[in-house]
């Protein structure tokens, strides 16, 4: 049903400003009538593919087809087929929920009788019967969201594209709009949303993919890309090491232990230590060895393959941890400019 080929996207790069790749050869392809996420830390490229797609935004290069249209050469027949839930949506504040589902439904050409109809059925399903006659502008951030959704869907798109549909939610809303997707999607939408909540996804989609700085770097059934990993997750915290040398040593004295079949040293957080493991056993024996060693561990955690782990073994680093310095610099960044004030 969708089909990105090759896209690549740069933004910038005046005389002075260094051009930022935010897409650098990206396929994606989503099956009809599937659930399908996307995932990846802040900046890896998701909104700017999302925009891509839905016409909002020109690639450099690449193409985009929805349900076998181009969407580069015919937008507007692509746009039919969509509808597009953006990350950030500033709502009108004065007008009621309704009345902006209207303006919604005019924009789309929608017969009064057929949208006000409508309106009814997305009311009833998102649940939104008790405030949809208030003025926006006194909504909190989830019912801003189910609004958000229902704009999406008034024109009945065969694909609906959601940028972080769930972001900031409690787990109840969180869990509502999840419901609501699966639902569209046995009904024969496809759906294509962009997530920071790996568990989420994990539990949720059909498939997904993982975008690093542009580009796919695991795709696939949830269950199939964990179960591709193989052992058991270890996770290790020893003191800290005192460089990347001597965490190198002890990265290989750990890779030689029997059972342990491979260890990626975790730079962010203090040099943590993440290892797939083959069986039971092999815990105490890292123990012992870490103890010989005079490298006493102090936390321990051992669990089955997550979506962490499929990021983790793709890019050498944790989700979170990739979350983490992308706020960092964002801090730093800030600070700066405070300073320079
Ligand atoms: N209008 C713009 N001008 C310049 N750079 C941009 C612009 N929009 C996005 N970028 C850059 O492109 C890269 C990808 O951004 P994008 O918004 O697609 O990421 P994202 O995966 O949606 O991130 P997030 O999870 O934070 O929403 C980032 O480095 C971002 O700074
Ligand atoms: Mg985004």
């Amino acid at each position: 049903m969708i089909e990105l080929q090759h896209l690549s996207k740069r933004y910038g790069g005046g005389r002075k400003a260094q051009p930022v790749h935010a897409l650098d050869d990206l396929c994606l392809s989503v099956p009809a009538g599937c659930l399908y996420g996307l995932l990846g830390p802040n900046g890896a490229g998701k909104t700017t593919a999302l925009r891509i797609l839905c016409t909002l935004l020109a690639p450099d290069g690449g193409s985009v087809q929805v349900a076998g249209i181009d969407a580069l050469a015919q937008p507007r027949a692509v746009r039919r087929l969509l509808g597009y839930v953006a990350q950030e949506v500033a709502l009108d504040k004065i007008l009621t929920g309704r009345e902006l589902l209207q303006l919604q439904g005019d924009l789309y050409h929608l017969r009064p009788a057929d949208r006000d109809g409508r309106i009814d059925e997305l009311t009833a399903l998102l649940a939104m019967n008790d405030w949809i006659d208030r003025r926006c502008g006194t909504y909190s951030g989830g019912m801003r969201r189910r609004l958000d959704l229902a704009a999406g869907l008034l024109h009945r798109p065969k694909v609906l594209v959601l940028d972080e549909p769930t972001v900031g939610l409690d787990i109840e809303s969180r869990s509502a709009i999840w419901q609501v997707l699966r639902q569209l999607r046995d009904q024969g939408t496809t759906v294509l949303l962009s997530s920071h909540y790996l568990e989420e996804v994990d539990a949720l989609a059909d498939r997904l993919a993982i975008l690093e700085a542009g580009r796919v770097i695991a795709e696939g059934p949830p269950q199939q890309l964990k179960a591709a990993l193989g052992g058991d997750r270890v996770t290790l915290r020893v003191r800290e090491f005192s460089d990347a040398e001597e965490a190198e040593q002890v990265r290989r004295l750990l890779e030689d232990c029997q059972g342990v079949s491979r260890v990626v040293v975790n730079r962010a957080q203090g040099f943590s230590l993440n290892l797939v493991v083959d069986d039971d056993g092999v815990v105490e024996r890292l123990r012992r060895q870490l103890a010989e060693a005079r490298l006493p561990v102090f936390a321990l955690s051992q669990s089955r393959p997550s979506l962490d782990d499929v990021y983790l073994q793709a890019t050498g680093r944790t989700l979170m941890d990739a979350e983490l310095s992308v706020a960092g610099l964002r801090d730093a960044k800030a600070e700066r400019k405070q300073a320079m004030r």
